[in-house]
């Protein structure tokens, strides 16, 4: 079903027009529409969004005629709701305690099982290199949904990882990522994961090539690499043609989309860096929030919420981004991680059934870290002319005990959400004013645990999907990125060799150009 042609569409396009509408500057001083949640240990702060109570009313019928719910339980049993690829989407599954019914359960049970004896051996230094060495170096290769989750968690968790080897990340083809990470590598030492789905993508197919070869040059050794290469994949026919045995493969499920892997034994990084226990609870954090999501009425569910304000901001009051502003350091990743997980999902120009949609899906998500960014793009976010949302996030805990970093940090985040509410006006200097009116949600965690960040990520999950699902798109395919996949195979055969391939006259000049540099 189109969403414009819904009642509530209708109701909310009148509404967000009317001049009767109350500012935000006067919402946030009365009782709040929306108002905060707790899930998994994070708090939910809707009170600065510019809804109040009738807009509240209509998001919500609007879920309802649009069957989030119905759609939501599609999902959860496994339908192919992955129309363009005709497959299910059951990343939920792999959350531990999930009812994933019988015939997948045990197979992740038994998956999750022998990621966690690998990265336990690896750990503990139990798994040795070809002359008898303890792994001292992890190197993880993979991109995109392969690599953007492990990376943020094993970043963010960082002060929990006491022991267990150093992980590096590759996912970049450009040599500047790669080749600086192996001169400061022993290969006795040295553990490669090859993580892609497909086991097709270029990046990771001429990364894991050239570490292959740079080991090889060095041990001089074929039958090694089953001590020091591992892939995770659901081609297991090509990584067997890499080179490496059964033993060495960890699966992947076609059933589970990149963007939404980390739970799967792409989050083998995690487990090597930061043990087992802290990946049940990241799997539980995202296992509260997937009973939430289940169990929770429209009116009080936070996915369904944040989805919904969302779609309010972007459809009806015109803003075109979403910043996820983080005051801490520890999540500097997550604007990059939600970044694919919103824009690749929901970066879409065609509905389920295919036709052109006539409304903004999703807008582009952005964002760092503050206090920096405070410093930086901020100045645009108060006094800029574009219309945006932002999320604020912030974790309650002080681990260092230090009141002048941690609440001033905290303090900071909270003046710049009031100021992007209320703005500020200064009379007869006009360039000090600040319109305010921009529109915010908080999220408070209660600390920057595993399943503190387990249930932050599920949370946007779900809201991913709600989105999905009201905007009437696939939420689950990717089919953008595969066309400039294709056209820079030509490209590449001119640049190395010179073949002509018929161009562009703008490409083929800068490919004259290319050719020119030495
Ligand atoms: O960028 C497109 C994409 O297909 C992502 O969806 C995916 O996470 C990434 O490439 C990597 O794919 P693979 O795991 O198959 O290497």
């Amino acid at each position: 079903m189109n969403p414009t042609e819904t009642k509530s569409w209708a109701k909310l396009a009148a509404h967000a027009s009317a001049t009767s509408r109350k500012p935000l500057s006067e919402l946030v001083t009365g009782e709040h529409a929306l108002g905060s949640f707790e899930v998994g240990g994070c708090y939910f702060d809707f009170s600065k969004q510019n809804i109040d109570a009738t807009t509240r009313t209509h998001l919500l019928s609007l879920a309802e005629e649009m069957t989030v719910e119905a759609e939501r339980d599609r999902m959860l049993r496994g339908d192919s709701i992955n129309l363009s690829e005709n497959r299910a989407v059951l990343h939920t599954a792999l959350r531990e305690g999930a009812d994933a019914g019988i015939d997948i359960s045990k197979d992740i049970e038994d998956t999750h099982k022998r990621m966690f004896e690998i990265s336990e051996r690896i750990r503990s230094g139990v798994w040795r290199g070809y002359t008898g060495k303890p792994i001292t170096d992890v190197v993880h290769i993979g991109i995109g949904g392969s690599h953007l989750g492990p990376e943020l968690v094993v970043n963010a968790m960082s002060k929990q990882a006491r022991t267990g080897p150093r992980i590096h990340f590759v996912a970049n083809i450009d040599g500047n990522e790669l080749f600086p990470i192996l001169a400061g590598l022993n290969p006795e030492t040295s553990f490669f994961i090859v993580a892609s789905k497909s086991f097709t993508t270029l990046e990771t197919q001429v990364n894991a090539q050239s570490a292959r070869a740079w080991f090889l040059e060095r041990t001089c050794s074929v039958s090694a690499i089953a001590q020091h290469f591992l892939a995770v994949t659901t081609n297991i026919e090509a990584a067997a043609q890499f080179g490496l045995p059964e033993q060495n493969l960890l699966p992947m499920r076609d059933w589970v989309g990149g963007r939404f892997s980390l739970w799967s034994t792409v989050g083998l990084p995690i487990a090597i860096a930061l043990g087992a226990d802290c990946f049940r609870h990241l799997l539980a954090g995202a296992r509260t929030v997937d009973e939430h999501f289940i169990q929770t009425p429209l009116a009080t569910n936070v996915p369904v919420l944040t989805a919904l304000s969302a779609i309010w901001n972007y459809n009806f009051l015109g803003a075109g981004s979403l910043a996820i502003l983080c005051y801490d350091e520890r999540l500097r990743l997550l604007p990059a991680y939600l970044q694919q997980l919103e824009m690749e999902s929901n970066g879409k120009g065609v509905t389920r059934d295919g036709s052109p949609v006539s409304i903004h899906t999703s807008g582009i998500v952005w964002g760092g870290t503050g206090t920096r960014g405070q410093h930086a793009y901020h100045q645009l976010l108060h006094q800029g002319t574009r219309a945006f949302t932002a999320d604020f996030i912030l974790i309650a805990k002080d681990d260092y005990d230090k009141p002048e970093h941690h609440q001033w940090l905290a303090a900071n985040a909270l003046a710049q959400s009031q100021a992007m509410a209320i703005g500020f006006e200064a009379e007869a200097e006009p360039h000090r004013n600040l319109p305010g009116n921009r529109p915010t949600t908080t999220i408070v965690m209660e600390q920057l645990g595993p399943f503190e960040l387990g249930a932050l990520l599920a949370v946007y999950e779900h809201k991913v999907f709600c989105q999905g699902i009201i905007w009437n798109i696939n939420s689950f395919d990717q089919w953008g990125v595969e066309v400039g996949k294709r056209l820079a195979h030509p490209i590449y055969e001119t640049l190395t060799q010179g073949i002509d391939h018929d161009q562009d006259t703008a490409t083929a000049a800068l490919i004259r150009h290319l050719r020119k540099t030495p």
